[in-house]
């Protein structure tokens, strides 16, 4: 594997699954593809999980792993071509990709949508250009459009916890304060939609997120007719595609609570990507009670990073 962007680089879903599975069972199998091999890990965006788990996915095979934080420790970095560099800009895309491929033998990149221009994010120009000049394996940390190394664990966390072959899994938007991106939503369904479950997307109206993410997927603005008998369900926020960006009032019915699930779906087990806002987004009773597996799921960012890291090594 070369890129990591999307599931649509993944040649076999249910191997790769597989395979991360396994690597949980003997993290340290592999550390000879690693040897004298650097993974830079650059992130334009603030990070808890994805930071440490590829880090720690990274020392697991045997890589060292450098950690740029390029937002704030960096030269402040120009993105758009054809412009005179006489603003606040520094050192463009250009060059700062290409040095750090130098350096590095794969590179993994976050970088954020700016939610004013649709065009502009969902042609993921930044990691594109990234890619392009870097010239080693890139692995994708978040972008403006996708994060599939949570979708990825999101994936391998279902089927360790599912108790029947095809599993019911909903994904329900939640309420928030500010505009976020439809990166994890996005992913996710696309992700499911290839997966062996039955998907079900549920949003109030004005929240329909791209249908080039979520073909195959039963859509919803019915939350509780959404989540009837769920065995996994997926909360998260996203603001709207269209408007780009935009977010209302009014949704804050839309927050799971335990009453909630109990009288629909008792069985279900409560997934969220982190970080949350406890009681805003997800209900803390759910949070700190039986039906969460969120932490689980976080722990799963690990063996999800591994095994892609794994066949990048693999293919070097
Ligand atoms: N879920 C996730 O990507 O977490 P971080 O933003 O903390 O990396």
């Amino acid at each position: 594997m070369k890129l990591f962007s999307s599931v649509n680089d993944v040649q076999d879903v249910n191997a790769l699954v597989a395979e991360a599975i396994k690597l949980k069972q003997d993290p340290f199998a592999f550390q000879h593809l690693g040897k004298n091999k650097i993974i830079s890990l650059v992130f334009m965006n603030p990070s808890l999980r994805t930071r440490m788990s590829t880090q720690k996915a990274a020392l697991n095979l045997g890589m060292n792993a450098l950690v740029l934080n390029i937002d704030k420790e960096g030269w402040a970095l120009e993105l758009r071509d054809n412009v005179i560099m006489n603003g606040t800009t520094v050192e463009h895309i250009r060059e700062a990709a290409a040095v750090m491929g130098e350096y590095s033998d794969i590179i993994g990149l976050r970088s954020f949508p700016g939610l004013k221009d649709r065009e502009e994010d969902y042609s993921e120009a930044i990691f594109n250009k990234f890619v392009e000049f870097c010239k080693v394996p890139v692995v994708s940390l978040e972008s403006a459009t996708r994060h599939p190394l949570q979708s990825l664990a999101d994936l391998v966390t279902i089927t360790e916890l599912k108790k029947k072959e095809r599993p019911k899994v909903v994904l329900t938007w939640a309420p928030h304060i500010k505009p976020l991106p439809q990166a994890v939503p996005n992913s996710f369904a696309e992700w499911m939609c290839k997966a062996d479950v039955d998907f079900v997307i549920t949003h109030p109206d004005g929240y329909a997120l791209s249908e080039e993410f979520t073909s195959g997927a039963t859509i919803t603005t019915n939350q509780d007719e959404a989540l009837k008998d769920a065995d996994f369900v997926y909360v998260k926020n996203w603001s709207a595609y269209e408007p780009y960006g935009a977010i209302s009032n009014g949704n804050e019915d839309w927050m799971l609570t335990n009453a909630k699930l109990d009288a629909i779906a008792p069985e279900a087990k409560v997934m969220h990507c982190l970080p949350v806002r406890r009681d805003l987004e997800l209900s803390s009773e759910i949070l700190d009670g039986p039906k969460s597996i969120v932490v689980h799921e976080a722990g799963n960012r690990v063996w999800a990073a591994q095994a892609v890291l794994k066949q990048m090594l693999e293919a070097l």
